[in-house]
Parts: C-alpha cells; sequence; structure tokens
C-alpha cells in the first residue's frame, strides 16, 4: 500500500516525521528534555571507551559518517570510521577497551555483519543500530539500539537514514554525559533541538511542488556536484548516491574544501553544483567555496535557511529554503530536500524509483 502516493520511496519520504518522532521518542523522554536512561551498560561502556569504530554500507555509511561529527564533538571519543566492506579486510588496529557501532536498516548487510563479528572477535564492546530487530546483526551485537522506521520497502533509504540520525544523535548525547563532556543544561538543549526535527520536516515538506520543479532542471544534467562542510558533508555524499542510485544520473559528493583540489576543473553551465549550507559556524566557508563555482560559471542550486539564502544574495541558479533550527539537527532536515531531489529527478526521467535496475535491498552478498 502506497498510501496515495505513487511510489514507495514517496511514502516513505513523508512518513519520516512520524518515524522519526517514535525513534527520538524512545530515547529522549521530552518531559525533561533528557536521554533516557535506558541501558546502564550501555553509559557504562561510553564512561570508560577508549575509541569508537563506526562501520556500515551506502546510507547507513553516511548516517555513520554524521555521527562521527556528533561523537567526536560531543563525547570527545576518537573515531575511527570506514565502509564495512574495507573495514574487515584492513586489519585495522582495535584499541583495549574500544567500542564498535554498525548501522544497518535491514540487519543482513553482509558485509557489516562480518565486519561486526571481526570488532567482537578483537574484543570491542559492539553496538548495533538497526530496523530489523529480529536480524542477523541485530542478534550478534552486544548492544541493540532500534530504530523505528517501519517497513522500508523502496531500495532507496529514505526514512531509515534519518531515522538512524534521530538514534545516533541521542547517543552521542547519552556518551558524551557518560564521559563528563555534556553538562543538564547543554544536554536539554540538544534535546530540545533534535524534539523540534518533526516539526520542521512537516514545515518543509509544504514546499514539494517547488522541489519537483527544481529537479526537472537537475534530471537534464548528465552530471551533478554536491558539496557540503562538518556534518552536512555526508549528507553531500547521501545526496550524490540517491541521485546516482534512482535517476542514474552521474553524481558525486565532496567537502567543500576539497573543490579547488580538482574537482572546480569539470565546472561548467551543464554541471548544477548542489550546496548543502544551513547558516551555521560553517556557512561562511561553504559559500565562498561556492562562489568559486559561480565565478567558473557553474549553477549553484543553493540549499540554506532564510538567513543563509539571503546574504547568498540573488546570484544562485535556485534556491531551496529549509526552517532555520540549531545547527546539531540540520543534517536530520537537509536529508530532505535531498531525497526529494533525487526523487523528482528520477520521476522526471521515468525510472523504476522503487526498484533501480541491478540492485537489491539488501546486500546479503560480499
Ligand atoms: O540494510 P543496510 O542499511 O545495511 O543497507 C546498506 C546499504 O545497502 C543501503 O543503505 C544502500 O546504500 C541504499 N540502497 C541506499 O539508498
Amino acid at each position: 500500500d502506497k498510501g496515495g502516493h505513487s511510489h514507495y520511496m514517496a511514502k516513505e519520504i513523508h512518513e519520516q516525521p512520524e518515524v522519526i518522532a517514535h525513534t527520538l521518542a524512545y530515547y529522549i523522554d521530552p518531559a525533561k528534555p533528557a536521554v533516557r536512561e535506558r541501558d546502564v551498560k550501555l553509559a557504562k561502556a561510553f564512561a570508560e571507551a577508549t575509541s569508537l569504530t563506526v562501520s556500515a554500507c551506502g546510507t547507513a555509511f553516511y548516517a555513520g559518517m554524521i555521527g562521527k561529527y556528533w561523537f567526536e564533538k560531543l563525547a570527545r571519543l576518537p573515531v575511527e570510521i570506514d565502509v564495512a566492506s574495507e573495514l574487515r579486510y584492513r586489519d585495522p588496529v582495535y584499541p583495549k577497551g574500544g567500542m564498535a557501532l554498525f548501522i544497518s536498516q535491514s540487519g543482513e548487510t553482509a558485509d557489516t555483519l562480518a565486519a561486526l563479528r571481526d570488532a567482537k572477535a578483537h574484543g570491542q564492546t559492539t553496538i548495533a543500530v538497526v530496523n530489523v530487530p529480529e536480524s542477523s546483526i541485530a542478534r550478534e551485537a552486544d548492544i541493540v539500539l532500534p530504530t523505528f522506521a517501519g517497513p522500508e520497502i523502496g531500495v532507496a533509504s529514505t526514512k531509515a537514514f534519518t531515522c538512524q540520525l534521530a538514534a545516533l544523535a541521542p547517543l552521542a548525547i547519552a556518551a558524551g554525559k557518560a564521559r563528563g563532556f555534556v553538562d543538564e543544561a547543554a544536554e536539554k538543549k540538544l534535546c530540545a533541538a533534535l524534539l523540534e526535527a518533526p516539526r520542521h520536516i512537516v514545515e518543509f515538506l509544504k514546499q514539494e511542488p517547488k522541489l519537483r520543479q527544481i529537479a526537472q532542471g537537475v534530471a537534464k544534467a548528465r552530471d551533478v556536484l554536491y558539496l557540503g562542510r562538518g556534518a552536512n558533508y555526508p549528507l553531500a555524499l547521501e545526496g550524490a548516491l540517491k541521485l546516482k542510485e534512482i535517476s542514474y544520473i552521474h553524481a558525486e559528493g565532496y567537502a567543500a574544501g576539497e573543490m579547488k583540489h580538482g574537482p572546480i576543473a569539470l565546472i561548467d553551465e551543464n554541471v548544477p553544483v548542489i550546496v548543502i549550507a544551513p547558516h551555521d559556524a560553517l556557512y561562511e566557508k561553504t559559500v565562498s567555496n561556492m562562489q568559486e563555482v559561480m565565478a567558473r560559471g557553474g549553477k549553484v542550486l543553493l540549499i540554506s535557511d532564510k538567513t543563509g539564502l539571503d546574504a547568498a544574495g540573488a546570484q544562485v541558479w535556485k534556491a531551496v529554503e529549509v526552517p532555520a533550527a540549531d545547527p546539531f539537527i540540520t543534517p536530520l532536515l537537509y536529508a530532505v530536500p535531498v531525497q526529494l531531489l533525487a526523487y523528482y529527478a528520477a520521476v522526471a526521467k521515468g525510472t523504476d524509483v522503487d526498484q533501480p535496475r541491478n540492485l537489491a535491498k539488501s546486500v546479503t552478498v560480499e
């Protein structure tokens, strides 16, 4: 049942406010607001941890990359991250007393499962963020943190991704608290900000017709570049993956600052450059990279909030406004325009959105 939508992907994009709220409610007590003290074992493990290794595949890996920024900032925990298909063959140095976090919607991804087994064999305390509670990854991890996205049918991951973020963010706060870097006031502020995410997404979804129209322009391109900085850099990677997998447009995600180290040579009027730049501490830097693109004739689609769009001026090709929010939660919000752009680009191209060619929902082979 697609609930009145043309594709499961569209339905799943629209379910996000609700399923993110469910996931947040499991980890955050809204009355305080504060993280719920669900797992004493988990808090103890974080208090004593020497490091955190994060691994996953595809979109789940990008959720983990965003998590890395949060864990480093809030919990001052050294984070090592790699895709599971590399980590498991790399002979990584697992520190004594380390923790390892694996993220998977299906809980059945072969490489992620193998990486988890390897980390466990090397004495790491393993945590799994999974959407399917009875999955192999959930069964084998020491600590299981569920997401409540519900069944995700579309091959392109949307609501599972934002729910992974909705589980990782409270986890990073809890880790920060256990390690003495997040005090009560900070915890309250961060939790309150997270609880606002569903409301902001509802608000943003009203702009869907505009996104559809912009995506028709994007659909004409052969190549697209996505740029972001900080926790929004993984979102640039996710945006590019979404475009590739469902619209078959070649897209690359880049850290905004890396543009001038090579990819800027690609810029001309045929390559849309999508810039993810909320008006946060990194905004000025990202916008200066954006201006370098425009100075070379590149056409920029800027995704920002009102302040960010106003400050950028009128020279951008297209502008998408996301509600202003605490910088901590912007990856959750900016995920939605990124999904809608890919979705409507695919619809414009007439591809099989829910069943893109060559792809399986769950990759159980290595
Ligand atoms: O089930 P998992 O979360 O472990 O799957 C990981 C990837 O295969 C998955 O996220 C894939 O990249 C999606 N098709 C992306 O939209």
